[in-house]
């Protein structure tokens, strides 16, 4: 008693942690977590690894599987600016119920529940990439969605390449003019997050509903809705979504919150004032009035993460199925170091200057 009194709340709640912990001679599997890197990113880069890593050290034993298009890092990054997005989502829906260990996280047949139980984590356009997994791929339940600074309501514009970029300007110049035609919604992928509204009635417009090879169709836009996207989102336990406060590089940043900008006076609508959510095209608004849908802001510009929002993140949201109790007690882990390797990722990311 009297030694408690003398402890400081941080010390406190570690010890807590700790004991919660011990009782239990079997502590509960934490769920696997699928990780999807963004535009110029590839599954096997140091700096995805790290955030795998401090994954593990928040919950030891998770099961980390980072999303790949192909087992070639090097194609695997090619991946992430050429070819049909819709492919690369189904590829990986069949990708991860072969792999054995995810296999054996079965869940017990809950709603929208399949044969594989994980937590989700995507960076940028890989953000809406799993959301596209979550909705379309069979056998998979999804518990905690996490995004930070994705693009789910698309992006308005393509930026400036850098000079010396040339796949970025490839990427631009084929989309130039030509962004709803099928060769370029085929092979472009921003182009496939690529969305744009009527300007006097700010409804989407008939181009993107009608050319978009991926967005349209995930954000359940058009006027055939597909009921089982809607379930698959409403069944999320949290879907978390992260928006940089400085993003340059998504325009707009508002996108990660589903929210649309008015591109001529910058004026926001928030996804609550929508009709995509006013008429729940996408099971948001359920899984809002289930207090599922959590809007998040970090400072900094696009991808500039540090292990300590990371860390406080997925000992909230990752972890153990059935420990929500220990869950809130935030493990007080300490900082691996400086994380260059973010920086290296955000570096990344400005030499491309499209769209992550
Ligand atoms: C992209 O791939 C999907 C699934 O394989 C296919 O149905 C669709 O027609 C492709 N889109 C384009 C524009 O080639
Ligand atoms: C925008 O919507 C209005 C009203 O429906 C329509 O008259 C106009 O043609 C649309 N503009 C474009 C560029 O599609
Ligand atoms: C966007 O802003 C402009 C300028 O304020 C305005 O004229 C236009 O009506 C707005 N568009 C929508 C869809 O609200």
């Amino acid at each position: 008693m009297h030694l408690l009194t003398l402890l400081t709340l941080p010390t406190l709640l570690t010890l807590l942690t700790f004991t919660t912990a011990l009782p239990s001679p079997h502590p509960p599997k934490p769920l696997p977590l699928l990780i999807w890197h963004g535009l110029g990113d590839r599954y096997d880069a140091d700096g995805l690894r790290t955030v795998g890593t401090l994954a593990n050290k928040v919950h030891p034993g998770t099961y980390i599987y980072y999303i790949r298009v192909d087992d070639d890092g090097s194609a695997d990054r090619s991946a992430s600016f050429f070819g049909n997005v819709s492919a690369q989502v189904a590829k990986v829906c069949e990708d991860i119920k072969l792999d054995p260990q995810l296999a054996g996280s079965v869940d017990d047949g809950r709603e929208g529940g399949g044969g594989i139980r994980v937590d989700a984590l995507g960076f940028s356009q890989g953000g809406q990439f799993l959301r596209g997994l979550v909705e379309r791929c069979e056998g998979l339940s999804v518990r905690s969605l996490m995004t930070f600074g994705s693009q789910h309501n698309g992006i308005s514009e393509f930026q400036v390449c850098g000079s010396y970029d040339f796949v970025c300007k490839g990427a631009v110049a084929l989309v130039k003019g030509n962004a709803w035609t099928e060769y370029v919604q085929g092979k472009v992928v921003p182009a496939q997050y690529y969305r744009t509204v009527n300007e006097s009635t700010g409804a989407a417009s008939e181009g993107y509903l009608e050319g978009s090879g991926f967005l349209a169709d995930v954000n359940n836009e058009r006027v055939l809705k597909d009921a089982s996207y809607v379930d698959k989102i409403a069944a999320l336990e949290r879907f978390v979504m992260w928006v940089f406060e400085e993003d340059k590089t998504v325009i707009p940043k508002e996108s990660g919150w589903f929210a649309e900008v008015n591109g001529t006076d910058g004026v926001v609508t928030g996804l609550r004032e929508r009709a995509m959510y006013k008429e729940d095209w996408l099971g948001l608004k359920r899984l809002d009035e289930k207090g599922g849908l959590v809007f998040k802001s970090t400072p900094g510009g696009h991808m500039d993460l540090n292990e300590e929002i990371l860390a406080e993140a997925f000992g909230e949201y990752f972890g153990p199925e059935t420990s929500e109790k220990s869950a809130r007690l935030m493990p007080q882990i300490g900082l691996v170091g400086d994380a260059p390797v973010f920086r290296d990722q955000a570096r990344l990311v400005d030499e491309s200057k499209i769209y992550l």
